[in-house]
């Protein structure tokens, strides 16, 4: 089939390229005109595992293509996903300009039947507005033609999102027309082969099931923050209570680790955004609202840790210190940090007089990007290299390189022999037998 995708961001370049590889015919089209040069050049902006070769080939096989000419786009699809951004406004929704400027551009330059399927995660009812935005456009052309709006979320994990899209657990498909729901069938048919995964439903459902399983993945990891927060209290570690509850299959293994808090682009704008579109509607999200203030409270436990640790020293507390970071990003497997943990840890820090030697595998450009030049960081090429000259380390992101350290080389390396592990990826007797303090979440032990 013929495929259109507006905003070749991190959703609609992945669903593109997969769309090419099983035989579609796809062409991106975004506004900045530097990223479809790269794209073109075989350059992708955005690190994904097995993201870059999927695209060269594809392009070279001249199934996908890139372009900035809207018009273009629009004249080639049957199907035209609508991928761009959503950024969270002021108050926690979400920001619609650029999915209703999309829905513009269509308007403007239909010219038979298509099917416009909503791609970005959008409020319940945003199909709707994406369909009055359209007809607006054809009315003001003076052309009458019929056209559907399906909703259709994606549910992509970074560092995993190309293995997400082939291989989906799911895919679900909000559409009121059974037309245009046999239409997105056959397009996504090669990734349903052997088990059937549609699942075809309202659009509204479909909207508010993207919304949904985001929050609810949310809410399991703050209730195994507050467990971590309440284990520390009694002198109980919330790793032992992870894996006497995970057993049960009604709780699953998945997404029940205390930590530093969730980040990404996805978790804390969605659970704000839902939780905005609940009291627009005039009822109060408690649950959500709670979700999300655990989470917030869980992003400083880190610097209450250190704090609450060096309070106990003679000196002066944390200023003047200087910590080691591991880890920038929001998790393993990406370069992303926004609204990463390691973001409110550095500012804390920072705050309290101390200074920084940071490494993530992936994020240093962007932290570069994020932070500048600054006296009270330095961005180290290694885990090794951030241990030079540091009193304590601070683990933030769970990557593979940080799992096995030489725990009697961390004790030689740091000053005063303490290790923050914001993401329970130690032993902590292994950890305390190599002469070092221990600090873990949830483990009051
Ligand atoms: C999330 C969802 O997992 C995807 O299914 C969804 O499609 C995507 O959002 C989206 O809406 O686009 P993502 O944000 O890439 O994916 O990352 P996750 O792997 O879900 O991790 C989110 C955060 O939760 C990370 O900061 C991670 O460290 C944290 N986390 C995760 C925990 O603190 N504990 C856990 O047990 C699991």
């Amino acid at each position: 089939m013929r495929v259109a995708i507006f905003g070749t961001g991190y959703v609609g370049l992945v669903t593109g390229t997969c769309l090419a590889e099983v035989g579609h015919e796809v062409v991106c089209v975004d506004v900045d005109e530097a990223k479809i040069r790269g794209l073109e050049q075989g350059v992708v902006p955005i690190y994904e595992p097995g993201l870059e070769p999927m695209v060269q080939a594809n392009h070279a096989a001249g199934r996908l293509r890139f372009t900035t000419d809207a018009a273009r786009a629009v004249a080639h699809g049957e199907v035209l996903f609508i991928a761009v951004g959503t950024p969270p406004d002021e108050d926690g929704s979400a920001d619609l300009q650029y999915v209703l400027a999309v829905a513009r551009t269509i308007g403007r330059h239909i010219e038979r039947p298509v099917v416009v399927v909503d791609k970005s995660t959008v409020p319940v009812g945003t199909a709707d507005r994406v369909r009055e935005v359209i007809a607006a456009e054809l009315a003001a052309r003076g052309v009458e033609m019929p056209f559907d709006v399906v909703s259709n979320p994606e549910f992509l994990k970074e560092g995993d999102a190309v293995n997400d899209c082939m291989r989906p657990d799911r895919i679900v498909i909000g559409a009121d027309n059974p037309e245009a729901a046999a239409r997105l069938r056959r397009l996504y048919a090669p990734f349903s082969r052997n088990h059937d995964r549609f699942v075809f439903m309202d659009v509204r459902s479909a909207e508010l099931t993207k919304y949904a399983a985001n929050a609810m993945l949310a809410t399991k990891i703050s209730f195994m923050n507050e467990i971590a927060n309440i284990a520390e209290r009694v002198g109980a570690d919330v790793e032992m209570v992870r894996k006497g509850i995970g057993s049960d299959p009604r709780i699953g293994w998945h997404f029940i680790y205390a930590g530093a808090g969730y980040g990404g682009s996805c978790f804390p704008k969605d659970v704000q955004a839902l939780a905005r579109t609940a009291r627009q509607h005039g009822y109060v999200p408690q649950l959500l609202e709670a979700v999300e203030a655990v989470n917030d409270r869980q992003k400083g436990h880190l610097f209450e840790l250190i704090q609450r640790h060096y309070d106990r020293g003679e000196d002066e507390g944390v200023r003047g210190k200087v910590f080691a970071v591991w880890g920038l990003a929001f998790k393993p497997d990406t370069d992303d940090m926004r609204e990463a943990s390691s973001r409110r840890l550095l500012a804390q820090l920072w705050e309290a007089g101390a200074r920084v030697r940071a490494y993530d595998p992936e994020a240093m450009d962007e932290a570069m990007r994020i932070f500048g030049q600054r006296p009270d960081l330095e961005l180290c090429p290694s885990a090794q290299a951030a241990l030079e000259g540091a009193d304590a380390l601070v683990i933030v992101t769970e990557w593979k390189e940080f799992r096995s350290p030489d725990f009697a080389r961390l004790q030689a390396a740091l000053g005063d022999a303490v290790v923050f592990d914001g993401r329970n990826l130690y032993d902590p007797q292994e950890v305390e037998a190599a002469g070092l303090a221990y600090y873990g979440i949830g483990r009051g032990r």
